[in-house]
C-alpha cells in the first residue's frame, strides 16, 4: 500500500473505529431477545440520522441525548420494554469494548512522532468514559468533541476545529481515520488524507471526497503514515 506523505497528525473517529458499538447488544442479547442484532443496527442508524437531522434543523442536542432517543426508537420499534433494559444498554455504551489492535497501533503511530487525537460526535463525558475504560488515555494528545462546535460531523466546521486545536494549517497534513463511510467522505472533501477502516465490508458512498487508503483494521496504519 502506498505511503501517505507529509502527515503530522492522525485524527481518529471514535464509535465504530476505535470502539465496538455492537458490543452492548451482543452482551445483552439473552435479555433483549431474538432481535438484538437488528435493534443494534437500527439504534446506530437512528443515532446517526438524528445527529444529522438535528444539525440541519439547527436544534443541537448532545450525542448522549441523541443516543438515548435513538435507543428508545429502536426498542419501541421491536417492542422491547423490559424494565431497566434501557439503562443497562446505555451503561454499556459508556464502557464499550475497544477493538483489539487499537492500543498497539496508536503506540506505533506515536512512536513515529505523529500527534494523535480523537474527533468525535460523542459528548466529552461519553468520550472520556470510553477512553478511560479502554485504557487509551495516555495514547492521545487530545480528545476533541463536536460539543465545542455545536454541530455534528460531517460539517466542515468540525474538521476545521481539529486543525485549529492541533495548530495545523495544511489540511493534507492530517490523516483522518474512520470506519464510517459518511465521515470518510466528509473529511476527504474537507481536505484531510483519509484512511477508511473497512471493518464492516462496506463500499464507498456515492458522495464527494475520496479516501486515499482502505485498511482492514488499524494494524496497517503505522506502516503507511
Ligand atoms: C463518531 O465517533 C459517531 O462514529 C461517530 O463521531
Amino acid at each position: 500500500m502506498e505511503k501517505l506523505e507529509g502527515i503530522r497528525a492522525c485524527v481518529f473517529d471514535a464509535y465504530g473505529t476505535l470502539f465496538d458499538v455492537r458490543a452492548p447488544m451482543r452482551k445483552l442479547a439473552p435479555e433483549i431477545g431474538p432481535h438484538a442484532e437488528e435493534i443494534s443496527r437500527l439504534w446506530r442508524q437512528k443515532q446517526l440520522e438524528y445527529s444529522w437531522l438535528r444539525s440541519l434543523m439547527g436544534v443541537h442536542a448532545d450525542f448522549w441525548h441523541v443516543t438515548g432517543d435513538a435507543l428508545d426508537y429502536a426498542l419501541d420499534q421491536y417492542g422491547v420494554s423490559e424494565p431497566g433494559i434501557r439503562d443497562e444498554i446505555l451503561a454499556l455504551y459508556l464502557k464499550l469494548d475497544v477493538y483489539e489492535e487499537v492500543a498497539d497501533a496508536l503506540a506505533a503511530v506515536r512512536a513515529k512522532g505523529k500527534l494523535t487525537a480523537i474527533l468525535s460526535n460523542g459528548s466529552p463525558s461519553m468520550l472520556d468514559a470510553a477512553v478511560r475504560h479502554a485504557g487509551l488515555d495516555k495514547l492521545f494528545n487530545m480528545v476533541l468533541s463536536v460539543e465545542d462546535v455545536g454541530i455534528y460531523k460531517p460539517s466542515r466546521r468540525v474538521y476545521r476545529h481539529a486543525m485549529q486545536k492541533l495548530q495545523i494549517h495544511e489540511t493534507p497534513s492530517v490523516c483522518f481515520v474512520t470506519s464510517n463511510t459518511w465521515d470518510s467522505h466528509g473529511a476527504a472533501q474537507f481536505g484531510f488524507q483519509v484512511v477508511r477502516v473497512d471493518r464492516f465490508g462496506l463500499k464507498d458512498d456515492r458522495l464527494p471526497g475520496k479516501p486515499v487508503a482502505l485498511v482492514k483494521d488499524l494494524s496497517e496504519l503505522p506502516g503507511i503514515v
